[in-house]
């Protein structure tokens, strides 16, 4: 008896030193299963009870029992000490230093297009116009009919486009959005509907299949071309600078009468001639007219009443003189060393 006591407190001892030298959990959870497991040390002194007295078996299975609840009441205590030392280093590891630069991606921009196209419309809204949407799939009676171009008029030939089906296509202008405001809207109107329109042009420098349109729209009382063309010079003093003088050309648009195309003093000389307008000293940004009397009553609007003023910006063209790109294809190639100088 006395032998199994005297193991059980060298147990017990030899425990206490092991835990004092361990420093992780995993270290500790070796201890625990090397003295207190199933196969473990305590278990193998134990199974000496046997030799014992009936006496004596109490006696020492009571010791057996405190040594085991000392041993793991010690265990836990240093478990609790370690996990948060371990809670501790890890937190430590895993810091972020808050002063170093951020990793991030290339930043983009907005693509030339785009600036010049919000740039108009923000002349347009500080002009009390409002932005206008059609769909880009139209049907022939709003990009044709009742623009007053009936099928087999030449003007078509010009802006003959991709067909979906015979009476479905591309839109190859922004102006069928004005029959589709004025037939759901009452005068007074004033809009501007930017979007992508289709033609069956050829790529080069110059021409693309697809290209952006801003239409404009005014319908009121008493609109005269007079506002037309006031509205029109506000707006290309605003967008090319203050200097600059507009010159109207007649035309023929078969939706507006009388039409004209709006040639602007070139920026890059004045007036006087240059490369830029190809020694013209103008160079034409829109066409523009008097909204027609059978477009407004086609769409529900007594002429006799109402009248209107209408014209279609090339935004390719505007941004090509505003940024000076001589290529019209640099601008959907997207190459980022092209775009990169818009930022
Ligand atoms: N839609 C015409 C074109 O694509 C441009 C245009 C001319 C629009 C006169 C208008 C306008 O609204 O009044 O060539």
């Amino acid at each position: 008896m006395l032998d199994l006591k005297e193991s059980l407190s060298a147990i017990h001892s030899t425990f206490m030193d092991q835990l004092n030298l361990v420093s992780s959990s995993s270290e500790a959870e070796n201890l625990r299963v090397r003295f207190l497991g199933k196969k473990g040390e305590l278990t193998a002194v134990l199974r000496g009870m046997s030799s014992l007295t009936p006496e004596e078996r109490p006696v020492v299975g009571q010791l057996a029992n405190d040594v085991r609840e000392a041993m793991e009441t010690s265990l836990s205590e240093a478990m609790l000490v370690i996990i948060e030392k371990e809670k501790a280093a890890r937190l430590n590891e895993q810091k972020i230093d808050i002063t170093l630069p951020p990793v991030t991606g290339e930043l983009g921009s907005r693509h030339p297009l785009y600036k010049v196209i919000d740039e108009i419309c923000g002349i347009f809204l500080g002009l009390g116009y409002t932005i206008a949407e059609g769909p880009e799939i139209e049907y022939d009676e709003y990009a044709f009919e009742r623009l007053r171009l009936p099928k087999g008029h030449p003007a078509r030939d010009t802006q003959d486009t991709f067909y979906i089906s015979e009476n479905i296509l591309l839109r190859p202008q922004t102006s069928p959005v004005q029959v589709r405001v004025m037939e759901k809207s009452k005068p007074p109107i004033k809009i501007v509907c930017p979007g992508k329109v289709y033609r069956a042009d050829t790529l080069d420098s110059t021409h693309s299949p697809i290209f952006h349109q801003i239409e404009g729209l005014v319908v009121d009382y008493k609109v005269t071309m007079g506002d037309l063309i006031g509205s029109l010079q506000l707006f290309c003093k605003k967008l090319f600078g203050e200097d600059t003088k507009i010159r109207l050309r007649p035309h023929h648009f078969p939706f507006t009468e009388p039409s004209c195309e709006v040639d602007i003093s070139c920026w890059g000389c004045g007036g006087k001639g240059c490369r830029i307008c190809k020694s013209e000293g103008w160079i034409e940004v829109l066409g523009a007219g008097m909204v027609h009397p059978e477009v407004l009553s086609g769409c529900g609007i007594d002429p006799e009443i109402y009248s209107g003023f209408a014209f279609g910006i090339g935004v390719e063209r505007t941004a090509m003189g505003r940024f000076g790109i001589d290529d019209i294809r640099l601008l959907y190639e997207n190459d980022v060393r092209f775009l990169r100088q818009f930022r």
